[in-house]
């Protein structure tokens, strides 16, 4: 499928990156875009601004994001980046104040421009007025549309009220949310996976699949975000936006199609069903945990309360584990597994399928010395590598009796597509906000759902006391987490 181009040839059209100074842009954003430049697909007519507070002369600007591009790519992409910095122009905006006039009749930012693109990378609380400003300024047209970055709230009312004041000024299909593991090519996999093969989907509920699992476990600590990350923590940070979204595309009904209302209208259904974890269930149901000092990635590290600002008295999860019911026909009885967690002792975001053992085993009578069967096992590994594998029964080779063997049917998508350089997420997702394309961005009642279901958890933890337990720095998390599949007869798989 080809698919259209940013713009049609000649046209003229703004994209603006507020917070162009920030973590996010220099690492992420402005590199994504470089990327996609030099992949040829942005036209020329595309005018890029960069807005943030800071008080830097274009030219200082140009260099810092520059630099944070050369750092990734080398010194021999100097003139690409060069040219490439060479078509920003920035801004100094305090977006508290307003002052969007200077935007106006810019380039490409004209109500005759084919779209006006706003990128928000701010804290959330000001997207209400960032929003506002931008329509005072008359820079908002049909043809405009923002993106949001995550989190949006800190819960369902927050998240609610910044929705509502974006909705102010712009109409739903403007929105774009971000949620920037859709824009990973392994999670945008598992739609491939589940419906481009007909092996899959006849055993992919109940009857055939005992549990999910669902794992993003990461090795660095809060990089320096101490006060972001204590206010949230794990759930807020992981679970909210990234593991639900995973969740859903993996638990989905088949879409009619894949344009964006037909995927999101089956994911929310996911979400909808996901049955409450309250007081009454938090106990049992989730464990959080919160590192100490230990060693990760080979280093002795601090534990998370003697990160640098850090306030010792603190009980913000950095670990969460919890058990999932979706109620509704497909998963009835299925438990998903979540757990994330900072300092674990590897990077893996890796999904789990484990199948149900066969009704009888044939096998195992005393006289051909047969092991015993193992069920079936899909592993899809996500993050550091791309790997689907299989795990079968198969019959040793040899004359003394039927022994059978769990082996693994293994496939590295890299090797399979000699994939070069591994995209940035955000590459898709910017490309997709410019050419208009919302199917991998989150739809407003998706927040809401997420939300409704991480409250829940928040006031289970409240009503019980429920506080996170110490887990050593490069370890897998609490001991209670192993637990918490146990009590179900199931285990985490290492
Ligand atoms: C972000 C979280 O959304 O995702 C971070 O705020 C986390 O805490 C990051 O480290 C993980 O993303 P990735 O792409 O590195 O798995």
């Amino acid at each position: 499928m080809t698919l259209p181009p940013v713009l049609e040839p000649g046209a003229k059209a703004g994209f603006v990156l507020f917070g162009a100074t920030g973590d996010l842009a220099r690492r992420m954003l402005w590199p994504s875009l470089f990327h996609l430049q030099q992949d040829g697909l942005l036209p020329a007519g595309l005018h890029y601004y960069g807005v943030a507070s800071r008080d830097l002369t274009n030219e200082a600007f140009q260099n810092m994001v520059a630099e944070s591009l050369l750092a990734r790519a080398g010194g021999q992409a100097e003139a690409a980046v060069r040219e490439f910095v060479g078509r920003i122009k920035y801004h100094a905006i305090d977006l508290s104040r307003g002052g969007f006039d200077v935007l106006h009749g810019q380039p490409g930012l004209t109500s005759d421009a084919a779209f006006q693109a706003y990128y928000l990378s701010t804290p959330p609380s000001l997207y209400g007025a960032a929003c506002e400003s931008l329509q005072c300024a008359h820079l908002v047209h049909e043809n405009s549309r923002v993106v949001l970055e995550k989190p949006i709230g800190h819960d369902r009312a927050s998240g609610a009220a910044i929705c509502r004041s974006v909705a102010e000024v712009f109409e739903e299909n403007q929105v774009f949310r971000v949620d920037h593991y859709l824009g990973k090519e392994t999670v945008q996999n598992l739609l491939a996976l589940r419906f481009g093969n007909a092996l899959f989907e006849p055993l992919w509920n109940s009857g055939s699949i005992e549990h999910v699992q669902l794992t993003v476990a990461e090795t660095v600590g809060v990089e320096g975000r101490w006060s972001y990350y204590d206010d949230a923590g794990a759930l807020r940070d992981m679970v909210q936006n990234h593991m639900l979204q995973m969740l859903a595309l993996l638990a989905m009904d088949p879409p009619s199609s894949l344009d964006a209302a037909a995927v999101r209208n089956e994911k929310i259904k996911v979400l909808r069903s996901l049955r409450p974890i309250t007081a009454a269930n938090a106990q049992a149901n989730t464990v959080r945990g919160q590192y100490g000092a230990g060693i990760a990635d080979g280093k002795a590290v601090p534990g998370y309360l003697d990160e640098e600002g850090a306030r010792t008295e603190s009980v913000t999860e950095t670990f969460v584990a919890l058990r999932a019911d979706i109620d509704s026909w497909r998963w009835a009885g299925v438990p998903f597994y979540l757990r994330t967690g900072k300092r674990m002792a590897a990077r893996r975001t890796e999904i789990v399928i484990q199948f149900k053992p066969v009704p009888h085993d044939l096998f195992a009578s005393p006289g051909n010395g047969g092991a015993g069967l193992q069920a079936n096992r899909l592993v899809i590994g996500m993050q550091p590598t791309e790997k689907i594998t299989l795990e079968v029964m198969s019959k040793e080779p040899g004359l003394s009796g039927t022994r059978l063997r769990p082996v693994p049917l293994d496939l590295s998508l890299h090797e399979v597509f000699g994939v070069q350089r591994p995209r940035i997420a955000y590459e898709r997702l910017l490309l997709d906000f410019l050419r208009g394309d919302p199917t991998l961005f989150v739809r407003v009642d998706e927040v809401d759902a997420a939300w409704q279901y991480i409250d829940g958890i928040h006031e289970g933890w409240r009503n019980t006391g429920l506080k996170p337990q110490k887990y050593l720095a490069g370890s897998w998390g609490p001991t209670a987490a192993i637990a918490l599949a146990e009590r179900h007869g199931h285990s985490w798989y290492e």
